[in-house]
């Protein structure tokens, strides 16, 4: 039955159980009670010293925090490797024999189980192969891949040697990714020949030749054979994997570093054109992740199948699919593709099969899986989840009522965990068998971790009201810096409101003190869990030389959270052709990716103009959700937005 056949029944239930109490047989076995919060409240350096003692050091700390806003160090002068940390103590504990990854490929019966001692294995000869190539510590690595177990070991291998890995998705064109190189100063990179994505092989390496011809300080590029499909390699160049990797010894003498040692920078958008290169570092990461996964998600590493449905190309997969869950030793699922490759029931297969107990995505998915229907989840066992999460927009009430009630079976706690790529893990959160949950709150700071909701001038707003989310005191996976550029890495979270972190997201505490999340504040949109700023978007289609002036909004949109919807003007030398709507949309997809490809794009003879020569998107937005339009009082000429208006009005008409 389709979702929409229950939208009232989910009305009522909204209002007659706007909270959930956690279950008491959860509860009884949870990995923690309320009384943590008060012990992090107490001492939040001491419990984190306490999580961080958890891993293990080959030079333990002796201080925790110093803190010079908006520096931190934590646990300054330990030494210690994230990818011993993730691997070779598993072994010494014994657990070699343990699956780390379940692999399942895009194409069916594509899959593959890794276990520790595997995974290890693996690990080590990569890292082998890159001290071939000449790879040291502190050199960037950039890897763009499809979900695939190399793409993991690629990121343990650097992580290994101290070489700082950047991160791709394999969903952005050549043109982003040769931003991203560039900016880093990659010097190799690790990828494959393609990856399946709705059945089809899509081109990587393709991509990656591209990219190179504006990279030239790219020496070495490591391919893996997923797909057979024909490449072109260069000699001296392009190495595959499965002859400079695969050929390498199983065993690697890891080194320790310091715990402020660089362990990624990983790409995330901002309110400018540019991405920001968010750079965390080794020891605080590691405790943050660590930490969260274990409490948020009640890991029990021993019998727990943990499925992160995200792309490693993003900080979800970072630090739910790499390095939260094997810093705990624990078992994943490592999907390729879609969510409907193979049918529309395909994700509940693998939950069943695998008998997978915590599963986490985001908003998007949920509502994309309540359109198709719950018939889809209903004929599949899913009797061994025990614990849902949620992550990278708000989640709707009745998305939350769905994933409870359809996936989870009235008797799953859902976490909803707000975090940012920033701040490197979860921050915001209930904890399962402790917190009692409402449909769409994430409901409190996590243990040791302290915000605020203020108003502009920085003061505290009371309960009932909304504002600007800030973190009030350093957290062990704070970001320490957006590489290259100190200046930015202030001006953007720490110089609106001093000495605070500003999120830029809004939030409200309800009248119990609960905290609700608001969306974005600021010019990045949310779309399908992705961010992108609509600043690039604009810069892209006025690169293409039909376009003289363009605007981009997110609008709010009942699958995506938001979509992208431009508004362009033409030059006088250009005409306003058919195709010219379509052409613009691809040259978007080329220039950032398919996933910032707009969801409209209206052509306008003008744009509405403040005096001082502004674009008022405030007014476009309107626009775009059909709303009826704000104060156009300030602008030059308040009869060009009523003809937008008009024109969208028509055109939605038409479809
Ligand atoms: C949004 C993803 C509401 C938010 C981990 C944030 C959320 C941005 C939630 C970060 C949530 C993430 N509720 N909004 N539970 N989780 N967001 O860097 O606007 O890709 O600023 O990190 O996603 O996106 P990012």
């Amino acid at each position: 039955m389709a979702p929409q056949d229950h939208g009232e029944d989910i009305e009522a239930l909204l209002h007659e159980l706007r909270r959930f109490a956690p279950p008491t047989d959860f509860s009884a076995h949870a990995n923690v009670d309320a009384s943590i919060y008060l012990e992090a409240d107490r001492d939040p350096e001491a419990f984190w010293a306490t999580q961080a003692r958890q891993l293990s050091w080959e030079t333990p700390f002796t201080t925790t925090l110093s803190w010079e806003p908006p520096q931190a160090t934590w646990f300054g002068d330990g030494r210690l490797n994230a990818s011993v940390n993730c691997l070779d103590r598993h072994l010494e504990a014994g657990l070699g024999s343990r699956v780390a990854y379940h692999w399942v490929g895009e194409p069916e019966g594509d899959r593959q189980s890794i276990t520790y001692a595997q995974l290890h294995a693996m690990v080590c000869q990569a890292a082998n192969a890159l001290t071939a190539l000449g790879v040291v510590a502190g050199d960037r690595v950039a890897i763009y891949m499809p979900m695939v177990p190399e793409a993991v070991v690629a990121m343990l291998a650097c992580a290994r040697i101290g070489a700082p890995h950047s991160v791709v998705f394999g969903g952005f064109s050549a043109d982003a990714l040769a931003d991203r190189i560039l900016d880093a100063g990659a010097e190799v990179v690790i990828t494959a020949d393609g990856g399946y994505r709705r059945g089809v092989a899509s081109g990587l390496k393709v991509q990656v030749d591209e990219a190179l011809e504006r990279c030239p300080g790219v020496r070495s590029v490591l391919v893996v054979r997923r797909t057979g499909q024909a490449i072109t390699m260069a000699e001296g160049r392009d190495h595959f994997w499965h002859e400079l990797v695969e050929t390498q010894p199983a065993t690697h003498v890891p080194q320790a570093f310091g715990a402020e040692h660089p362990l990624y920078v990983m790409y995330t958008s901002g309110t400018t054109a540019k991405p920001k290169g968010i750079l965390h570092t080794t020891a605080g990461y590691l405790t943050h992740v660590a930490t969260t996964h274990r409490l948020v998600f009640d890991l029990k590493a021993e019998t727990d199948v943990v499925w992160t449905a995200a792309d490693i190309g993003w900080v979800t997969g970072h630090s739910y699919i790499v390095y939260g869950p094997l810093c705990n030793g624990a078992t994943s699922v490592l999907y390729e593709g879609v969510p409907d490759a193979g049918g529309k029931d395909r994700w509940w297969r693998i939950v069943e099969e695998y008998g997978v107990t915590i599963l986490y995505t985001a908003p998007t998915t949920i509502r994309t899986l309540m359109k198709w229907g719950e018939e889809y989840p209903m004929a599949h066992d899913r009797s061994s989840l025990r614990l849902l999460g949620s992550v990278g927009e708000p989640i709707n009430p009745e998305a939350w009522m769905w994933y409870r009630r359809v996936v989870g079976e009235n008797r799953c706690p859902i976490v909803d965990t707000w975090w940012q790529t920033e701040t490197g893990g979860i921050m915001i959160t209930p904890l399962p068998g402790v917190t009692t949950t409402k449909p769409g709150a994430a409901m409190r700071a996590f243990p040791g971790i302290s915000v605020d909701v203020v108003d502009h001038e920085g003061r505290s707003v009371p309960n009932g009201e909304g504002g600007f989310l800030v973190v009030t005191k350093p957290w062990p996976g704070m970001t320490r810096g957006i590489w290259g550029d100190p200046e930015r890495f202030v001006d953007t979270y720490w110089r609106e409101f001093e000495g605070r972190y500003f999120a830029g997201d809004g939030a409200k505490r309800d009248d119990e003190g609960d905290l609700w999340l608001l969306g974005r504040v600021d010019d990045v949109m949310n779309v399908s869990g992705h961010r992108l700023s609509t600043a690039e978007v604009e810069h892209a289609l006025v690169a293409h030389p039909a376009v003289a002036e363009a605007a981009v909004v997110g609008a709010s949109d009942p699958t995506t959270g938001q979509a992208i919807v431009a508004f362009v003007t033409i030059r006088l030398d250009h005409e306003n052709s058919d195709g010219l709507v379509e052409e613009l949309r691809a040259h978007v997809g080329q220039v950032i990716g398919p996933i910032a490809k707009p969801r409209s794009i209206l052509i306008t003879p003008e744009l509405p103009k403040t005096r001082s020569g502004k674009i008022m998107r405030r007014l476009l937005r309107d626009v775009a959700e059909h709303r009826t339009l704000g104060d156009t009082t300030t602008l030059v000429d308040p009869a060009v937005v009523q003809m937008i208006d008009d024109m969208m009005r028509a055109s939605s008409d038409d479809e």
